[in-house]
């Protein structure tokens, strides 16, 4: 296969992993036969600094005009503690999803059988635990009007959803549920909210098209709490696009990283992959980031190409690095600690 890919480093550490991602799919590329066009381009503050736009109108070019993009992280301290700053990096990321009409961001939480004691959680808690969120990722809060009133002492975020947002997020839900083991968990806060209750009146009026699929229905208070007491007592979630930021980010660490869980953002026919993590400003160039939740990434883009055993040869490998002790810092526990472009070669040389 031919494929062009658009590269999307970022800040941080996202240059450190993504050349890791680049290094083991280019072999994939030799040992399954594709030919891999990589393409750089600009964001986050990376692009702010360069033309003062964290998602240039020549990025979107790219990204537009590739097979798939794969991104690294964005994000800069300097921005963070300045609420005034007119121009952030995360204004790229968002610019970026609508514009590449990414509504469906792919959110997988697995375990891996040789860090079952790394996790926060104990053993017996997260054993057997593979669940996906479905965060809707164009919508809602995110994107609802915002602002300021009287003088400024007041402040609003709008939270819209049309139902047709609802319905082609929960079809992809549905169709993922049916792939697994048929169980689809809808979270939203229809006690108190109007968009939660458009949410929850369209999956209940889809649920009669997938009648294999048992569907239950979740507050998001309450999902965060049983997330932690039985994980592996979910499938796949779906939910939008607030609530969706958070839980997965508590259900990211479960598996004993976070620099291990990679994800995807799909809509249009341009799919989007990603570590879950951030840019981790700290360990800029140190060297020691985990490079493995951008190789997953990497994994899940070919396997979005229908390239199962690439994406297969991937996860195989990261695996064999982790039964191997090849791992960063974040999982060394005390033991020894690689940095992230050994754990890259190694990866890289045992596909
Ligand atoms: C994420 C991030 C972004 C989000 C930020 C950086 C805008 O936290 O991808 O989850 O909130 O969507
Ligand atoms: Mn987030």
């Amino acid at each position: 296969m031919k494929l062009k890919i658009a590269v999307l480093a970022g800040d941080g550490i996202g240059p450190e992993v993504i050349d890791q991602a680049v290094k083991v799919s280019d072999a994939i590329a030799k040992k399954f036969n594709h030919e891999i066009t990589w393409r750089p381009a600009l964001t986050g503050a990376a692009a702010i600094d360069a033309v003062g736009e964290p998602y240039p109108d020549e990025t979107h070019e790219i990204c537009a005009s590739s097979d798939a993009v794969l991104f690294g992280a964005i994000g800069h301290p300097r921005y963070d503690n300045d609420p005034l700053a007119k121009v952030r990096p995360e204004q790229g990321l968002l610019k970026m999803r609508k514009k590449l009409g990414l509504f469906a961001n792919v959110r997988p939480t697995f375990t891996f059988p040789s860090l079952l004691d790394k996790s926060p959680l104990k053993r017996e808690r997260i054993e057997g635990t593979d669940l996906v969120f479905l965060r809707e990722l164009t919508g809602g809060i995110y994107f609802g009007e915002k602002g300021r009133r009287d003088g400024g002492e007041t402040a609003f975020d709008n939270c819209v959803y049309t139902r047709a947002e609802v319905i082609r997020l929960a079809k992809k839900g549905f169709e993922l549920a049916m792939t697994r083991s048929k169980k689809l968990c809808c979270v939203d806060k229809a006690n108190v909210l109007e968009t939660s209750r458009l949410w929850r009146e369209t999956v209940q009026a889809m649920e009669k098209e997938y009648p294999e699929v048992t569907v239950s229905y979740e507050f998001v208070d309450a999902v965060a709490m049983r997330l932690v007491q039985w994980p592996n007592s979910y499938d796949v979630l779906i939910t939008e696009n607030l609530f969706g930021d958070i839980l997965t980010d508590e259900a990211s660490v479960i598996s004993g990283s976070m620099g291990l869980m990679p994800s995807a953002s799909l809509g249009s026919n341009i799919g989007l992959f990603e570590p879950i993590h951030g840019s981790y400003p700290q360990a800029t160039g140190l060297n020691i980031a985990n490079p493995m939740a951008t190789i997953l990434s990497a994994a899940m883009m070919f396997e979005n190409f229908g390239l199962m055993d690439e994406g297969k040869a991937i996860r195989d490998a990261v695996n064999d690095a982790l039964n191997k002790g090849i791992v960063t810092e974040d999982i060394a526990d005390g033991a020894k600690a690689y940095g992230t472009k050994e754990v890259g070669n190694w990866i890289a040389e045992n596909i």
